[in-house]
């Protein structure tokens, strides 16, 4: 028999898959209860929910860091392209090409936007490689250039947050887990980060957004899950979410002050 490499279909392009998840922390804490999500190859899909709803846990269950929390997993099943993500070590879930930016913009104080890149840059085959990334990065992030011999305790809150995206990137993920990125940044820095998420999902990276900022989230999501007490209270398209009634009731808030006719994602603050 013979195998004809060049008849062969392409690989399907790996997509997420959470089926009925159950997460807790020290026994006690019932923190996820039956959570089902995908987010497909390329799209950008959001995950809304007020404080203590389940957002960050639900992001560590996929990034292989909950055992660093004392939670754990006790149902259910968590899959990136077929395989199993769960009870894997963090490094491997990199590996498989899914790289979570932490809730709080973590970046390496002490060092320079530069370093910090180069300290991303695992899994890059080489030096070549690693300084073509990071060349990349600065082209998508040019205020970044700008800096990038500054430590980077002394850049703006909304340039950090760049910067630990930036870093997120550097590994060069299919999937990209975003932990309430515009968490205490103002209104316009707030339109940047919702652009380079619209920028990294152009590039071919799919992306699981994390936010309490629903307008945003919505206006750059294709598909959105609201997160109540550890459960998907409400599913579905974006577009359908945000004229929702309900969700705008619930969870939009009030726009007053803030132009709704602007062609730029409205930024009311969500309310629950
Ligand atoms: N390490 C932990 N140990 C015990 N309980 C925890 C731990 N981390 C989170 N929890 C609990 O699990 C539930 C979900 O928390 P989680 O951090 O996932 O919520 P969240 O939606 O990310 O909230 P926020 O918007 O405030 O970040 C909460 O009741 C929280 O108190
Ligand atoms: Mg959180």
């Amino acid at each position: 028999m013979t195998i004809d490499a060049g008849s062969h279909v392409a690989e399907p392009e790996p997509s997420l898959e959470i089926r009925d998840l159950s997460v807790r922390y020290g026994g006690a804490v019932h923190a996820l209860r039956g959570v089902s999500l995908r987010v497909p190859a390329r799209g950008v899909v959001a995950v809304l929910g007020s404080n203590g709803a389940g957002k960050t846990t639900l992001l560590r269950a996929v990034s292989g860091t909950l055992p660093m929390h004392r939670g754990r997993v006790d149902g259910g099943e968590v899959t990136f392209g077929g395989r199993s993500l769960l009870r894997r070590d963090p490094a491997d879930v990199v590996a498989a090409g899914v790289v979570q930016v932490p809730e709080g913009r973590r970046v390496f104080g002490r060092l320079t936007v530069d370093e910090n890149l180069r300290a991303g840059a695992i899994g890059a085959r080489d030096r070549r490689a690693r300084a073509a990334a990071r060349d990349r990065m600065y082209e998508t992030f040019p205020r970044l250039a700008q800096l990038r011999g500054q430590r980077a305790r002394l850049l703006s809150g909304g340039e950090q947050q760049m910067l630990a995206i930036a870093r997120a990137l550097m590994a060069g993920p299919t999937l990209l887990l975003l932990d309430e990125p515009s968490l205490g940044l103002a209104p316009r820095i707030v339109e940047q980060v919702a652009e380079v998420v619209g920028q990294v999902s152009a590039q071919g990276t799919a992306v699981m957004l994390v936010e309490q900022n629903a307008a945003m989230a919505l206006a750059v999501s294709e598909h959105a899950y609201v997160l109540d007490l550890g459960r998907v209270a409400v599913e579905g398209p974006s577009a359908e979410l945000s004229t929702s009634d309900e969700m705008r009731k619930l969870y939009l808030g009030e726009t007053s002050g803030i132009d709704s006719s602007a062609a730029a994602p409205k930024l009311a603050r969500w309310s629950g």
